[in-house]
């Protein structure tokens, strides 16, 4: 196996060419190491772990189980495009499971961040724990992890992620990318066929909306803010910021404000967007969004979306506001 240092002679990977010679290297590399035995991937529909799920499907074809956990917090389409690239367009062995019901039960009533990491974290384990204990031969478990991670592994960022999986599990690891950086990643999923959207897609992390609907979650806030936050995206996309701003997203606080909706009292959420760009997520800046795209995007959201009835523009740089509310 590789070790976890890059080497200085490295070239960085830019162009197609250079990830075509990539993928090709690390194809024989994995089937070199796995040999004829099956590979379990958690596969949340994120950059690396979908790179990762491309160059194996390549490497070993139906040798690769992924396992998609819809924790009930993703973004509007997302488990959908798992599905569609995934199990059909690339026919991968793709188990689907949709834990959402398991996720809202044990985060209700619960308000407090961190303790809704937690229970979205722990609770992810347990359901990819369950799956891979049905599945029988599995040696090796494949994992996103890309250079960064392991530069950071010092411990800032280990309490974020939600893939973040039991050392126990008794596998030996497959990595294919741990000596890439995010730019050079993207580049490969582009050369392996996968949809510009998906590998140029912004950060989200991984306890997914479950962050940025404040407080304790319920399920007609929760999809508020999932209609919500897909029609800021819509609109972004449409007006070309989507290429250019570094993260954007709604939050939807727990409290309720008075409207007036077909001349009678209408009582709702308020929508908060945020929209900041950075290079490393320690500090970032505001984008100035163009009022004529504020405007359409409050009109669609208090017209779309049941429950809400303000739409509201977070202007706090990080620092002093963090990037997510919670
Ligand atoms: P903050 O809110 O700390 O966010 O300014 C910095 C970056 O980290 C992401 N973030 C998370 N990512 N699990 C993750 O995988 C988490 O619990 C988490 N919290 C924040 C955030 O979206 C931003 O990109």
């Amino acid at each position: 196996m590789q070790n976890n240092v890059r080497p200085e002679s490295m070239e960085r990977i830019t162009t197609k060419a250079l990830a075509d010679a990539f993928i090709a290297e690390q194809v024989e590399a994995v089937r070199k190491q796995v040999g004829d035995k099956k590979v379990l991937l958690a596969l949340s529909g994120g950059v690396d772990s979908s790179v990762v799920a491309a160059l194996l499907i390549k490497a070993i074809g139906k040798q690769l189980v992924c396992v998609h956990v819809n924790h009930g917090l993703m973004r509007k389409g997302e488990s959908e495009q798992v599905i569609e690239v995934f199990g059909k367009e690339l026919d991968a062995n793709l188990i689907y499971i949709d834990a959402t019901d398991r996720f809202l039960d044990l985060l209700k009533d619960v308000a407090e961040p961190e303790r809704k990491r937690k229970i979205i974290g722990g609770e992810f384990i347990k359901v990819f724990d369950e799956e891979a204990a049905k599945l029988e031969g599995i040696k090796f478990l494949a994992q996103g992890t890309i250079y960064p991670d392991i530069l950071e592994s010092d411990g800032v960022k280990a309490h974020h992620n939600v893939g973040g999986l039991p050392d126990d599990m008794a596998m030996e690891l497959v990595e294919p990318v741990k000596l890439l950086f995010k730019d050079e990643v993207r580049v490969v999923g582009e050369a392996l066929g996968l949809p510009h959207a998906m590998v140029y897609r912004q950060p989200f992390p991984g306890p997914g909306l479950g962050v940025r609907c404040l407080g304790a979650i319920t399920r007609d806030r929760l999809n508020a803010l999932r209609e919500a936050d897909a029609i800021l995206r819509e609109e972004f996309d449409n007006c070309g910021l989507a290429e250019k701003v570094w993260q954007y997203f709604i939050a939807v606080p727990d409290f309720k404000s008075v409207g007036v909706r077909d001349n009678k009292r209408y009582e709702g959420w308020p929508a908060i967007i945020r929209a900041v760009n950075t290079t490393d997520a320690m500090s970032a800046t505001i984008e100035e969004i163009p009022y004529a795209v504020l405007h359409k995007i409050t009109d669609r959201i208090t017209h779309e979306v049941e429950g809400i009835n303000r739409v509201l523009l977070d202007l706090t740089p990080k620092p002093i506001g963090t990037i997510e509310w919670e």
